[in-house]
């Protein structure tokens, strides 16, 4: 019997997902090297995940310090120290002046839980979020979640869920009820539908709304948190603050977890037995997460992806006067899109043919969400090759 290739075995997996390109072997900073050598700059990073890159040596130290204890498991039955300290950590920079988190394995898992919480302290059921929303692929999430092409093979969904348009204030007064709404949903800066920033203004709107009607406020920052735009939360930079924050992707550095950070209003009537997941926060994810929400939340750190987002900000909008095919560049820190006036698929794959990852953020965007920690250079020759394969 003869070994069967790699390609060979893909057939056994499901196949919801359309795989494309070579198979990845390795990863090194920005770059992953496929099984013939050649190294692809990568501007996906696991769709805003490795923040701190490939082979990071904060994740290598903090991988092997958490497997020095021998604990990679323990019950939530039981106390250990890796998640109570991530917990006061991520706590304390959401709500300085009182909150707790709640540990789980995605940021789909996350949502649903902070929807659970949101109807226990309202007292409430329906949920409201916004035109171009991804929130993940379960059943309240998928509800909340504006992509009828996911969501139609799987209905009925949860109920009580309504999808209104986005900076729509009207429509937000006259849907978000005192009598009905447990919780609004909404990405400081839209992902999946298009990279979009939500004014500043609209999230103080909502806070507002949701304070006069006794609406949690969840912002879902599993994409756009954690340093991605250039500070913390992608929402300190309107000075909004919501209720609870949603938080997965870079947090454990690659490692799958979400955390649910809640004030302590919301808190306040949680009791054993309200909610639970099995390997929520253990020791292992928790010490790698807690070095890696360290790295990426220090000053200087941020103000590098700053100054890079900035850089990268200029050099797409450039593009736009020079190639007709991009009709705008929109984004904050290293979380851009590239609104083109076609498919955004074929460039897609035309940079994936010159060894550059990015993908698409719905039909017409190019979406590109780097390490955290890409050099200047990197961006540069990235750059270089969207403006090729979209000449
Ligand atoms: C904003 C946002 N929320 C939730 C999710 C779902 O996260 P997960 O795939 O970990 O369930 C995603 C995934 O892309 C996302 O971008």
């Amino acid at each position: 019997m003869t070994t069967p290739s790699v390609a060979s075995d893909a057939g056994a997996l499901l196949g919801v997902y359309a795989r494309v390109g070579p198979v990845f072997v390795a990863g090194e900073g920005s770059e992953l090297i496929a099984e013939d050598g050649a190294r692809y700059l990568d501007f996906v990073a696991g769709i805003a995940v490795n923040a701190l890159g490939y082979n990071s040596p904060v994740f290598r130290d903090a991988v092997m310090r958490a497997l020095d204890t021998g604990l990679v498991h323990v019950s939530n039955l039981y106390r250990t120290e890796p998640g109570e300290r991530l917990a006061t950590e991520l706590a304390g920079r959401a709500f300085p002046s009182g909150g707790q988190a709640f540990f789980c394995n995605s940021g789909a898992e996350a949502n649903e839980g902070a929807f659970k919480f949101s109807r226990k302290w309202s007292g409430k059921t329906d949920i409201v979020a916004f035109t171009g929303s991804f929130h993940g692929r379960l059943f309240a999430s998928l509800a909340a979640t504006d992509r009828p092409d996911y969501r139609r093979a799987f209905e009925p969904l949860l109920a009580g869920v309504q999808i209104i348009p986005l900076g729509d204030k009207d429509a937000a007064r006259s849907v978000i009820t005192a009598e009905r709404t447990a919780a609004v949903i909404i990405e400081p800066v839209q992902g999946e539908g298009g990279v979009r920033p939500v004014p500043a203004a609209f999230l103080a709107f909502l806070r507002e709304l949701c304070d006069s009607r006794k609406v949690a406020l969840i912002f879902d920052e599993v994409q756009c948190g954690l340093g991605r735009t250039g500070t913390w939360f992608a929402a300190e930079q309107s000075g909004v603050v919501p209720d609870m924050y949603t938080l997965a992707k870079p947090l454990g550095g690659g490692l799958p977890m979400g955390a649910i950070l809640l004030n302590d209003r919301i808190a306040a009537p949680l009791a054993p037995g309200d909610h639970a997941t099995t390997f929520g926060g253990g020791p292992f994810v928790a010490t790698v997460a807690l070095d890696v929400v360290r790295a990426i939340g220090d000053h200087d750190f941020l103000a590098d992806v700053r100054a890079k987002g900035k850089w990268l900000g200029a050099a797409l909008a450039a593009l736009v006067p020079r190639r007709p095919r991009v009709r705008e560049a929109r984004g904050r820190g290293l979380m851009w899109g590239l609104e083109l006036n076609e498919a955004a698929a074929p460039v897609v794959a035309a940079a994936r043919d010159r060894h550059l990852l990015v993908l698409t953020a719905g039909a017409t965007v190019i979406r590109i969400v780097p390490p955290l920690t890409v050099s200047r250079d990197e961006l540069e020759r990235g750059v270089a090759i969207l403006d090729e394969v979209l000449a």
